[in-house]
């Protein structure tokens, strides 16, 4: 029989009791319910609102439910509506008259709100973390390959000579972001909405600042009506997650690409990639695409949540039930993501000659030979020219800018002598690049140490 039998006249419907249910969504928060209604009856107990001892044994049996939980030792019954109702149910299974009085001055509304939050709170410290350990792998793989030089891209065409380790790096600060963004978001997470009730606040008189102290919230909601109403938190967190989830897709199409026989830059750990039901020779990046599929979801998502909200009045709307699904989905979707793209990052090898026979063709060094020519005083567009016609000429006779006989350069310009050589040399060019963020060695190892000191290591 439902809670509120009191009101009605009719039989309960299956079927619409399966449609309005939760429970299946929101068990996975048992844990932020049971210790968010602990923090509750404690405070209820302590203000005199319920009576010191009936709070002890309400809080002394939400401990033992809890354990009960966590050691299989009770199984979650999904007849009830929601974890809320589970919840209250076994505790007034269990000590009867007592159990009931957990919910005076309380809501689902401001519960579900308080449960939410906690549980966000919880999810983005462990996103953090795998976000931490994949920038760190980067930062490894950057140390270990500093001297790995590979073309750059701009248009998917050969651009500059950089170090392979710059372009992974690029990642990093991508990473960094999403790492500030997270914190960002946890902000505005960390406010206790308990004690809204249901939308107006309570005549009882409550200590929510003691709930929050309890529940290790740096704030409390202002108004009540925002406490059941806001989900701003959630659409933040989902749209965190899609930039992480933008990030890795982009990294795992570059690992697509250089995994194939087009490019070869990389080679997988045979243990992250797949073979083929038909096609013996194949080894598939079935990780990295897969990664860069599931970013629709993420983006999905946030779409949803977005859109759910944007019609509905204040303050709590069953509309609202939605949340969890669909933010639950992000969460998990970038947690398994991480945790699998890291370890495939780590183990994979980087083919430095394929790279570096790359970068020798595709006259990437040619704005190094026109910056040549404007160091020793031609004027860059004229030089940026006369490159482009040696350029040209060099792709009809099938020569690099390094095979060019020095008498030939001379017939181009009288500005050039031997030490054009060492200007277009590739790698010259990639460790002269040393503008504050640029490709050059030293620059890059500065950039490793900079994030390392903002990782705080
Ligand atoms: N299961 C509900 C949700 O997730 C809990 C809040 C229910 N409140 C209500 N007034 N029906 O949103």
């Amino acid at each position: 029989m439902k809670m509120w039998a009191g009101r009605f006249s009719k039989e309960e419907n299956k079927e619409v009791n399966d449609f309005n249910a939760s429970i299946h969504i929101d068990s996975r928060m048992y844990k932020e319910d049971i210790t968010g209604s602990m923090a509750h009856a404690f405070m209820l107990g302590k203000c005199g609102i319920i009576g010191e001892n009936d709070a002890d044994l309400i809080i002394k049996t939400l401990e033992e439910i809890l354990n009960d939980l966590e050691n299989d030792k009770l199984e979650i019954n999904y007849e009830a509506e929601d974890i809320h109702m589970f919840v209250e149910e076994e505790l007034t299974k269990r000590i009867g008259d007592t159990g009931k009085k957990l919910h005076t001055a309380r809501s689902r509304n401001d519960q579900v709100a308080l449960d939410f939050r906690m549980y966000c709170k919880n999810s983005i410290v462990e996103i953090k973390g795998l976000v931490k350990s994949l920038i760190e792998t980067i930062l490894e793989i950057s140390k270990v390959n500093i001297d790995l030089i590979m073309p750059g891209y701009t248009h998917l065409q050969r651009a500059q000579p950089i170090l392979l380790s710059h372009q992974l790096l690029a990642y990093a600060n991508m990473l960094m972001r999403d790492l500030d963004r997270l914190n960002d978001c946890y902000k505005r997470t960390d406010y206790m909405p308990l004690g809204a009730a249901a939308l107006a606040g309570t005549t009882h008189n409550i200590d929510r600042f003691m709930v929050a102290d309890k529940l290790g919230f740096n704030n409390v909601t202002l108004n009540s009506i925002d406490s059941v109403s806001d989900r701003d938190f959630a659409v933040e967190l989902a749209s965190a997650i899609s930039l992480i989830m933008m990030h890795l897709s982009r990294f795992s199409e570059e690992i697509i690409l250089w995994c194939s026989w087009e490019f070869k830059f990389m080679e997988l750990d045979d243990s992250f990639a797949t073979g083929s039901s038909i096609m013996p020779q194949k080894k598939n990046p079935d990780i990295a695409e897969l990664v860069r599929g599931k970013t629709g979801r993420a983006y999905g998502n946030l779409m949803a949540l977005l859109t759910m909200l944007k019609g509905i009045p204040l303050a709590y709307n069953k509309d609202m039930q939605e949340d969890k699904e669909l933010l639950f989905d992000s969460i998990d979707t970038v947690k398994v993501c991480l945790s699998i793209f890291t370890p495939m990052l780590k183990t994979s090898t980087f083919l430095k000659d394929n790279m570096y026979n790359a970068a020798k063709k595709g006259f990437i060094n040619a704005t190094d030979l026109a910056d040549y020519l404007a160091k020793k005083g031609m004027p860059f567009r004229d030089a940026y020219k006369l490159t482009g016609s040696i350029v040209l000429d060099s792709i009809k006779n099938n020569v690099t800018l390094d095979e060019i006989k020095l008498e030939k350069y001379k017939e181009y310009s009288n500005l050039i002598s031997e030490d054009v050589y060492e200007a277009i040399d590739l790698k010259n060019c990639a460790a002269k690049r040393l503008s504050f963020g640029g490709t050059g060695k030293d620059m890059v190892l500065k950039q490793i140490k900079l994030i390392e000191e903002e990782l705080g290591k």
